[in-house]
């Protein structure tokens, strides 16, 4: 059972009494139909119903149980005398039990629906708050496909247990015990003797529940591929196009579904084989009891109404254990969802929360970063010792070239990594020792790509708190940002598209830095934009950033030389190594690295 329990007592458990109370009602709704079909035998009083089941043959249990209604109708109504001798009774009757039908399947149904779809989107949520509780770089690890796959598609094939299956598997057990007990009250030796049949049946239907949930499992990651491809090729589609390569991708997506209709079949093959065996199985009980017991009627003192009636009730036993197996197909395709779902939630994450955090101080003093050694393999060191203090109100400039590190460096202040070896230290306690959740309200991030939610203006500033119009306004004032806005067809309401694709890059990035004015953090980190903007633009921004490092300990992967030249310091990363610190004069007359990176950058200046 594993997560298909946990599952049951963490999320289905609350809404057991309504899933139960639900199929109840469907029950006395199919029980008006059986009622109403029963009723209509009363306009031909002739047709006896007690013979049609022996006509019928041994399948016709439902006659069986409708005469029975039949019977207590008859006790109730006095044979049908009330229903003849007025013209209307029971037209009306039967209006009325359509109705209570309609009513109690509709009402049912809800139930179970509401009951399945309340429990899934707690699950839902849970592992949604699960996946913002890891680590960053388990980002890295699985890809937004994978994640959508699991939050999305594998909470969906779950939905399954959470109404119906259930419910259904529980009526079915319900009829099999009640049968089981019928038939081992007429002969408990020969209902031991069919017991022959049970390993005919547990057997393959085992090895089939493994298949189907292995090949669900695989199917929910080729789905994840497919949705992750989808998510690169839209979100990349200017290079798609650019590069004129829609052809080849639709070749991919031909291949991709390929896969899933391989796996699909699979799945389809394995889940459906069960039904010709239970069939077969059924043929074989059949057979045996013509062959075995018929000859030997006489010696167990059986007639042939006995021996039909034990058939019926056979068959009303195997036909629940039949749908049963067809139910467990289902339950078993999600139960691979739960792994993977369970897998998720269960992981704990490697960046945790100390016991007893310490406050975050409000206005720190110093960062320093001492003897900091990191690798994101385990083997190539990217930072290889780095020692470094940004007091309050300086600003420390990171330059040097590409793959020397400074990003790397600057991810490690807000804890999306961690060090390897050494420490980073904010005012003489060591960063692990922060709600890390806590340390990053004080840290404002700037990066190159800049990323805004498909919200408002607004909203996209404030991201997620609380802020008024005029502190909004006064941030993009600050930031450069409200004339453009302004100039907006909703100013500040406008909503943006997918990625700001409605905003310039330079008007993205002053959104982006009048977001950080607002969050207002004593630490800021910037990761200064390399892309070439025009001169106005490029301008506006400059203002924007210093506006925005002012009063604040600034560390800057920076590319602009104005910056550069009113860093407090500069330090020159290669190789995971500061090879150089000073001032931008004093590195110049250097004539060491710094120079040389300054000589190919801004030859120009
Ligand atoms: N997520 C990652 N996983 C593994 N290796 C990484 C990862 N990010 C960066 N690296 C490696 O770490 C090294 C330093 O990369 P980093 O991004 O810190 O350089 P950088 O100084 O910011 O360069 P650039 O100026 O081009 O942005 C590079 O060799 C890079 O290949
Ligand atoms: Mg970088």
């Amino acid at each position: 059972m594993g997560y298909l329990g946990r599952f049951y007592r963490e999320h289905l458990k609350p809404y057991i009494l309504a899933i139960v109370g639900g199929m109840l009602l469907l029950q006395l709704g199919a029980m008006c139909h059986g009622l109403t079909t029963t009723m209509l035998r009363y306009v031909f009083p002739a047709a006896k119903t007690a013979d049609k089941v022996a006509e019928t043959g041994i399948f016709a249990l439902v006659d069986k149980v409708q005469a029975s209604f039949q019977h207590l109708l008859g006790h109730l109504l006095g044979n049908g005398d009330a229903l003849r001798t007025n013209a209307y009774a029971l037209p009306a009757l039967i209006v009325l039990l359509f109705f209570l039908k309609g009513a109690f399947t509709f009402a049912g149904t809800m139930v179970i629906v509401k009951s399945g779809i309340k429990a899934t989107q707690a699950l839902r949520e849970r592992l949604f708050r699960r996946t913002l509780d890891m680590e960053p770089s388990f980002f890295h690890k699985h890809p937004v496909g994978e994640l959508l796959q699991r939050c999305i598609n594998d909470v969906a094939q779950v939905q399954g247990i959470a109404s119906n299956q259930l419910a259904e598997a529980m009526k079915e057990i319900t009829v099999a015990l009640a049968m089981f007990i019928t038939v081992m009250a007429m002969s408990w030796q020969l209902t031991l003797a069919v017991f022959f049949a049970v390993p005919l049946v547990v057997f393959p239907i085992q090895k089939l529940s493994k298949r189907i949930r292995s090949v669900n499992h695989r199917n929910m990651e080729a789905s994840a591929r497919l949705l992750q491809r989808l998510k690169e090729v839209f979100t990349n589609i200017r290079v798609v196009m650019g590069f004129a390569r829609e052809k080849y991708e639709v070749e991919r997506f031909h291949h991709q579904q390929h896969e899933l209709y391989r796996l699909g079949m699979k799945a389809a093959r394995a889940s459906f084989l069960t039904h010709p065996i239970m069939e077969m199985v059924g043929g074989l009980l059949i057979a045996g009891m013509i062959l075995f017991v018929v000859p030997r009627m006489g010696q167990m003192g059986w007639d042939s109404a006995k021996f039909l009636t034990y058939m019926v009730a056979l068959y009303a036993f195997y036909d629940p254990i039949r749908r049963l197996t067809k139910l467990n197909n289902e339950i078993q395709a999600s139960r691979a969802s739960l792994d993977r779902i369970y897998g998720f939630i269960d992981r704990e994450p490697l960046m945790k929360t100390p016991e007893a955090p310490k406050p975050v101080p409000a206005k720190p003093q110093a960062l320093s970063l001492e003897g900091v050694r990191f690798s994101y393999n385990g083997k190539d060191e990217v930072l290889k010792g780095i020692n470094l203090e940004v007091r309050t109100g300086e600003t420390v400039a990171l330059v040097g070239g590409s793959g020397g590190g400074k990003t790397t460096l600057v991810n490690l202040v807000p804890r999306f990594y961690d060090p390897t070896e050494g420490r980073i230290i904010l005012d003489g306690t060591d960063l692990r020792d922060f709600d890390p959740r806590e340390l990053r309200t004080r840290i404002g991030l700037v990066t190159q790509e800049t990323l805004l939610f498909m919200d408002s203006i607004h909203d996209n500033i404030a991201y997620g708190k609380p802020a008024s119009r005029e502190s909004v306004i006064d941030a993009a004032k600050k930031a450069h940002a409200h004339d453009f806005i302004s100039n907006l067809p909703q100013g500040y309401d406008t909503p943006l598209a997918e990625a700001g694709a409605s905003v310039s890059g330079g008007q993205r990035q002053r959104l982006a830095i009048a977001r950080a004015l607002l969050q207002d953090p004593p630490i800021l980190i910037l990761d200064e934009a390399t892309s070439a903007l025009d001169t106005e633009s490029e301008r506006a921004v400059q203002d924007a950033l210093e506006a925005l490092m002012q009063d604040r300990t600034t560390l800057v992967i920076a590319h602009r030389l104005s910056t550069i030249q009113k860093a407090t310091r500069i330090c020159v990363l290669k190789h995971g190594q500061v090879v150089e610190v000073g001032r931008h004069d004093e590195l110049l007359a250097k004539g060491g690295e710094y120079a040389r990176l300054h000589a190919l950058q801004f030859h120009e200046h």
